[in-house]
């Protein structure tokens, strides 16, 4: 059989060594390059976050804005790339042309492909962050038949990006600072989350040498499911579907049921056995949000937060130490922003790129790197002889 581990779901693996995020899951704890997250959500912000995780400190002014230079001058997408988009029929699911139209850039940007060179690596980072934004916002544009919003420099990132997904040719649009910031916050709290599984997916394509579009596209797909990126969205429809209060128990009953496959959206961890510190700070967003909208009476926050209260207290999620995630939270502010559910998934993937990007960087500088290349226990067949056709059956 070999010398190897046998670890399914690698939930004992350690596959690299890494300087960017630290967890501890059992005190709640998230820190990148050793600064807490929730002091980053208050006070830093998202493109700051992104130099901080790709270059490991905080930027001084000079490096903020030659960085913030850096990120505007790549926002605009290929002209050319239009027409991949015009390829999807209209009512394709906005992750399914995230996938293909960021796997497309490989093919755009040729000068951005050669992993050995650190300038084009350092070139693929920046138009990765410049253009997730602007492909995300055209996917959304796609799908409810509206004129594509070119990206304006003059705006702050979360604020572009709020632009581009809800300005309309013929109307005024301005963009509101709470919900700039609050878009701002989720992205931080979005921007890097150790070796999870779609982070680990772009270290396994970046492993054989696959340029970063290519990488990033990778990692897009495995944040599709609804056990990692897609819970947000599952959240929201879980929501709609308990309806009132007064189902909770009913569905709490499903979810400790075993022969039951319901599960609590928003709820447990593989790794925080404790209050996730971002859901913490998401919390207080979702409140902010819903107040300057003049919503903050909306039964679906309401039915949040009393289903909060009743699973913190209930036995078998305190034994299980399940608790409210980061995607408990978000979905209920996005909705409440405008946007879909379907365009959950490609927020989370928008501000995940940058963590994707330092963690391929850090990947391919890292002189111990190899190939990814798991073993398995083979369950299958012993050698047995080939029958031709006419002898079997
Ligand atoms: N509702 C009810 N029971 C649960 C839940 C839940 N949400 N989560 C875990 N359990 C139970 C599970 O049935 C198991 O019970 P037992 O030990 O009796 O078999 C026990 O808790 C441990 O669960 P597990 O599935 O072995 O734990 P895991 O680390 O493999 O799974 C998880 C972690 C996040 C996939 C899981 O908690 C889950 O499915 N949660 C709901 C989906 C969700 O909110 N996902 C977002 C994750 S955070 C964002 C991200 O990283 O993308």
């Amino acid at each position: 059989t070999g010398m190897f581990t046998y670890d399914p779901g690698f939930t004992s693996t350690g596959s690299c060594e890494s300087a960017i995020t630290y967890i501890d899951g059992d005190q709640g704890v998230l820190m990148h390059r050793g600064y807490k997250i929730e002091e980053l959500a208050e006070q830093s912000n998202f493109l700051e976050v992104c130099y901080l995780l790709l270059h490991g400190e905080l930027p001084d002014k000079a490096q903020m804005k030659s960085f913030e230079k850096n990120i505007t001058y790549h926002t605009m997408l290929h002209e050319q790339m239009m027409y991949f988009f015009r390829g999807f029929r209209r009512d394709s699911h906005p992750m399914a042309i995230m996938c293909g139209v960021v796997g497309a850039l490989s093919a755009f940007y040729h000068d951005s492909t050669d992993i050995r060179d650190p300038h084009q690596r350092m070139v693929a980072q920046h138009r990765l962050i410049a253009k997730m934004p602007t492909i995300a916002s055209m996917a959304f544009k796609y799908s409810i038949g509206q004129p594509f919003v070119y990206p304006r420099n003059d705006l702050s990132y979360a604020e572009n990006f709020l632009y581009m997904t809800f300005a309309v040719p013929a109307e005024e649009y301005k963009v509101s600072p709470v919900m700039a910031r609050a878009m701002d916050r989720i992205f931080i709290l979005h921007a890097d989350h150790e070796q999870n599984a779609s982070t680990s997916t772009v270290r396994i394509a970046g492993s054989s040498g696959a340029n970063p579009f290519a990488c990033i596209a990778a990692g897009i797909a495995s944040l599709w499911g609804p056990a990692h990126g897609g819970a947000n969205e599952a959240v929201l429809n879980m929501l709609m579907e308990i309806g009132h209060k007064d189902k909770i128990p009913e569905f709490l009953a499903r979810a400790k049921d075993k022969d039951d496959p319901f599960r609590l959206m928003g709820f447990g961890h593989r790794v925080y056995k404790n209050y996730d510190p971002r859901a913490k700070v998401l919390r207080q967003s979702a409140y902010e949000v819903l107040e300057e909208l003049g919503d903050s009476n909306d039964p679906l926050l309401e039915l949040a937060m009393e289903l909060e209260k009743i699973a913190l207290e209930d036995p078998y999620f305190v034994e299980k130490k399940l608790f409210p995630n980061v995607d408990f939270y978000s979905g209920i502010i996005l909705k409440a922003m405008g946007f879909p559910t379907s365009m959950f998934t490609v927020l989370f993937a928008l501000a995940r790129t940058v963590g994707w990007v330092a963690q391929w960087t850090e990947m391919i500088e890292d002189p111990q790197q190899k190939i990814s290349r798991p073993r398995q226990l083979y369950k299958g067949y012993t050698e047995r002889a080939y029958k031709p056709l006419d002898q079997r059956g």
